[in-house]
């Protein structure tokens, strides 16, 4: 990337320079089963017919998932004038199986990650072809406007919440010319905090990565008239392509001389956390226990920018001892987005040198940060215009079985905080109080028993939990759950909806 850093700042307002953004998937239940009517007559085949030898994907798979790219590579909209023809690699999919087996829902290993981009996809149920990974990840084009990756990256400053289309940006890829996939199979997987019981775990490796901050993922042209020189001419598909292949050029850390075998996983239960009732039933009685937290934990420097991602950034602990390193903070009242969270805390009278909980909204620009001494910590000014952020603390609301998030903090834009609520037991006694949808729930269903279900808190104690209001959702799935059959609903009329997170 060649671009002086202030150009970059201008152009991007960010990092100058690339940074990789690598993507996780599970596609919703209703998303699978649109896409799986395309390939159930596949289903049983895939399943019976996976290969227990030495590859770690079917050569029947292995086909689906590069055709399927190819294809959809050359059908991007704008169209690419580089866009090249992906191919298999046997290295890229031997360092997939590895991944796979590690049975980590997260990206890795970690000193392969910059030189790979990777998609990962989960889920667990009914058996499914793994194509319909690749397609969830080619269907978030709906939430993309060519060029901008970072449009649709739930990333800071721009967006803290929203979609996310890094799989679709990866999947297209202009350079991203080879390709290596592997399926495992794995128990207890620890997805987001929940426990899958058997999960199938999809790991796509991609070589070179993509995914690089504010480049486009293709250039934009008439098909093939901007191929690389080593293609000779060579155009298939509206892709860059070479009969015998260009020549390849292994990345030096996918050598066998040279990689790092993963370490023996310990058994995955051990790194869950504790639970109650994980036993050889629990897919019949459908138990779920859901650590997620909304909560992030930060560091005593760490920066607004630097830590914003997903959905779930609004709300943050900060650790004892801040006032000694409390890093940089810019403004006063409202403060720079390169300002340090818990110094900002600090500085704002929201935390002491305890520490401890805070929220964060965002202000949008604001033309000067002005300097101040406050509560032991100095801030800085700035006279240049930035995104602003300001610090405030967590309300904590006692709320009955019955309370629902419409009564209590509907989801508005800009987006604003529910208070942390306080749950009292026995709420499964509440039958009466509706529970509608799953991970996702409508927000006329009762908070408390939606935290049960979703697992949580637990009947017996009640407790503490963090409420996140989102926008409203065309559909909601109903589930059986830790002892709570929520409902489905198909299109309300009206009504948003909401998550449940874990305060721990
Ligand atoms: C699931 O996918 C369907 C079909 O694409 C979509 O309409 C729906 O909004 C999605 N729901 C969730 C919970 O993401
Ligand atoms: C900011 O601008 C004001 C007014 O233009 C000026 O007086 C002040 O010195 C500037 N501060 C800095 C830090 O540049
Ligand atoms: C729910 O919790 C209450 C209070 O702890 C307890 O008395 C009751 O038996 C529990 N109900 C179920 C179905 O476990």
């Amino acid at each position: 990337m060649n671009c002086v850093p202030q150009d970059c700042l201008r152009a991007f307002g960010m990092l100058c320079f690339a940074q990789m953004v690598m993507s996780m998937v599970i596609p919703n239940s209703t998303h699978l089963e649109a896409i799986l009517d395309k390939y159930t007559d596949k289903d049983d085949e895939w399943w019976t017919s996976k290969h227990r030898g030495k590859r770690a994907i079917t050569d029947g798979d292995m086909h689906l998932i590069l055709d399927l790219h190819n294809k959809l590579r050359g059908q991007v909209y704008p169209q690419a004038s580089n866009m090249e023809y992906m191919v298999w690699d046997a290295e890229l999919e031997r360092s997939s199986e590895h991944w796979a087996h590690s049975c980590l829902w997260e990206h890795g290993p970690q000193h392969m990650l910059t030189q790979i981009g990777q998609n990962l996809g989960a889920h667990w149920g009914r058996d499914r072809p793994p194509t319909f990974h690749v397609q969830a990840w080619y269907d978030e084009v709906r939430d993309y406007s060519y060029p901008y990756p970072q449009e649709c990256n739930p990333h800071c400053p721009f967006r803290c919440s929203g979609p996310v289309c890094t799989h679709y940006t990866q999947m297209v890829w202009a350079t991203s010319s080879r390709i290596g996939c592997a399926i495992n199979v794995c128990y207890n997987m620890n997805v987001w905090g929940m426990i899958w019981t058997k999960a199938v775990y999809l790991v796509c490796n991609y070589s070179p990565p993509g995914n690089w901050w504010g480049h486009a993922p293709y250039k934009h042209g008439r098909p093939c008239s901007a191929c690389p020189p080593s293609y000779g001419g060579g155009c298939k598909d509206n892709l860059c392509y070479a009969e015998n292949g260009v020549e390849r050029r292994p990345a030096p850390e996918l050598e066998e001389t040279n990689y790092i075998e993963p370490e023996p996983q310990p058994e995955p239960r051990s790194r869950t956390q504790p639970l109650t009732a994980l036993s050889s039933d629990n897919v019949e009685r459908n138990e779920v226990v859901s650590t997620v937290q909304m909560c992030q934990q930060m560091d005593c420097e760490t920066k607004l920018r630097d830590r914003c991602k997903g959905t779930t950034c609004n709300r943050y602990e900060c650790p004892p001892g801040c006032l000694s390193s409390p890093g940089k903070v810019i403004g006063s009242g409202y403060y720079d987005m390169q300002s340090s969270v818990c110094g900002a805390g600090l500085h704002a009278g929201i935390i002491d040198n305890d520490g401890g909980w805070l929220d964060i909204t965002r202000q949008g620009r604001k033309p000067h940060f002005s300097k101040s001494y406050k509560n032991g910590i100095q801030s800085l000014g700035m006279n240049r215009s930035a995104n602003a952020f300001k610090v405030f603390s967590v309300p904590v609301k006692a709320v009955t079985c019955e309370t629902t998030v419409a009564q209590f903090c509907p989801f508005k834009t800009p987006v604003r905080h529910c208070p942390r609520l306080y749950c009292p037991r026995n709420c499964l006694h509440e039958t009466r109080a509706r529970v509608i949808g799953t991970q996702y729930y409508f927000d006329k269903s009762s908070i408390c028993r939606a935290a049960i279900h979703a697992g949580v808190i637990q009947n017996h104690s009640g407790g503490y939990l963090d409420v996140q209001p989102v926008d409203k959702r065309r559909e909601y799935t109903g589930s059986h759950q830790n002892t709570i059959s929520s409902e489905s609903l198909q299109n309300p009329s009206g009504g948003k909806a909401f998550r449940v997170f874990a305060v721990i």
